[in-house]
């Protein structure tokens, strides 16, 4: 099984998937930007091969190169893979180019342009919010008046909240206009209230063999908004709760309606107050910010190897028993500049013992991360209980009680 994986060492959780693949037996061929001397040791001993391309973000020029060097060095590949969003439709175009099974370039594009996405669906009968894509000012005024007030604004292939507006009226949407001038192509959405949930599978040959439901607290976007929150990802362990019925059904039709094959998918998902499901967007990779760990921690099972047997074999053959609800907890730092102290970890460790699984924040002199960037922020921990309530209350805590301060 030679599997070309791409961009092994960037983003840092690049490197357990290439280890779940060399895990469960795989020659893992790495194609990246950075010099190979510069992967990290992990990702360095997971690989079988490496190649340096001056570009990955240059498609036609990275899809000549591999080819070219495949060719060239006499490697025929199983698969193509890569868990990076900027990277799958990419993986999509090298299976094509070099004869290698699994999702084509036209059954990926439906995961990276919101607007197709939402056409798919329509067709399929799920409920998308009304929308639109837009490429000039003009454009983004006649959709606001078909789709109506309060509306989104954001971009066709968007990551991470970015350049992301909630709009209320005219006024606020010419200064949105203003604001989204240098993205070439915009969604316009109807805005939908409601809480904000995940449906994360990992298929395998064409159906889904483990999904994840994660509650976002609060919503994604007023996490982005509010420097003082410390955002919560939390995987349910009861995906079968009667309030979540509607959204998992939902996300068993949207992988239909996809055609999705091998890997994971991450889906997300709106529960408005009168219990209307309404879709949010979903991506051909995995959920980023250290969900694969919460799914861990939640199943103590391997899902980075899972996904490796998944796309590999098309089996998913680790047990799943849901334990645990597990929760990430972002912190930002009050002040500017470099971390100055961290307040209050040793009493929540001290209180809460083993239900706090992962410490992972920047050390005090460490510069802080750009907030609105990253979700990481200045750093998080990991809590996990059997109980919703209970583990709601210490990711509650966690939020409240540990405080970072820089300087
Ligand atoms: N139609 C909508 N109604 C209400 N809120 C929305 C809508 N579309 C997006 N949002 C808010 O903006 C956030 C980001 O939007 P979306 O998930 O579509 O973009 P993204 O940048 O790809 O997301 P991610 O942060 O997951 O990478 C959502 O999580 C949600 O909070
Ligand atoms: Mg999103």
């Amino acid at each position: 099984m030679n599997v070309l994986f791409l961009s092994p060492g960037y983003p840092s959780e690049m490197v357990w998937f290439a280890e779940g693949l060399a895990a469960v037996g795989a020659r893992v061929f790495g194609v990246g930007e950075a010099p190979v001397a510069t992967l990290p040791e992990r990702a360095r001993r997971a690989l079988t091969a490496y190649h340096q391309v001056p570009s990955l973000w240059d498609e036609d020029r990275a899809v000549a190169e591999i080819v070219r060097e495949a060719k060239g060095k006499g490697v025929r590949f199983d698969r193509v893979e890569s868990p990076w969003e900027p990277m799958v439709l990419l993986a999509a175009r090298l299976r094509e180019a070099l004869g290698v099974p699994g999702m084509t370039v036209a059954q990926t594009v439906p995961f990276r342009d919101k607007e197709v996405m939402k056409q798919v669906l329509d067709a399929a009968g799920i409920r998308t919010p009304r929308h639109a894509r837009c490429r000039t000012a003009d454009e983004i005024r006649a959709a606001a008046q078909h789709v109506g007030f309060p509306l989104i604004v954001k971009p066709i292939a968007g990551a991470g909240s970015a350049d992301t507006h909630r709009v209320d009226d005219v006024a606020q949407l010419e200064t949105v206009i203003a604001l989204t001038q240098h993205v070439p192509e915009v969604s316009v959405e109807e805005f939908i209230e409601g809480e904000e949930f995940t449906f994360d599978t990992i298929c395998a040959g064409g159906r889904i063999a483990y999904d994840n439901i994660c509650w976002y607290r609060p919503r994604p976007l007023l996490a982005r908004t509010l420097q003082w929150v410390s955002p919560q990802t939390m995987a349910l362990r009861d995906v079968d709760a009667p309030k979540l019925a509607g959204g998992r059904a939902m996300g068993h039709a949207v992988i239909e309606a996809l055609r999705y094959t091998s890997g994971y998918t991450h889906m997300e998902w709106f529960l408005k107050p009168d219990g209307e499901v309404v879709f949010g967007e979903i991506g051909c990779r995995p959920p980023g910010a250290r969900t694969v760990d919460i799914m861990n921690y939640a199943c103590d099972f391997d899902a980075y190897r899972g996904w490796a047997e998944a796309v590999c074999y098309q089996r998913f053959s680790q047990p799943i028993e849901r334990r645990y609800n597990a929760a990430t907890v972002f912190k930002r730092a009050q002040g500017e500049g470099r971390i100055s102290r961290i307040e209050g970890l040793q009493s929540l460790l001290h209180r809460y013992g083993p239900h706090i699984v992962q410490v992972e924040l920047l050390p005090v002199g460490a510069h802080r991360r750009n907030w609105k960037a990253t979700l990481m922020s200045d750093g998080h921990l990991i809590v996990r209980h059997p109980d919703l309530a209970t583990c709601c209350e210490i990711a509650d805590r966690v939020g409240t009680d540990l405080q970072m301060y820089a300087s």
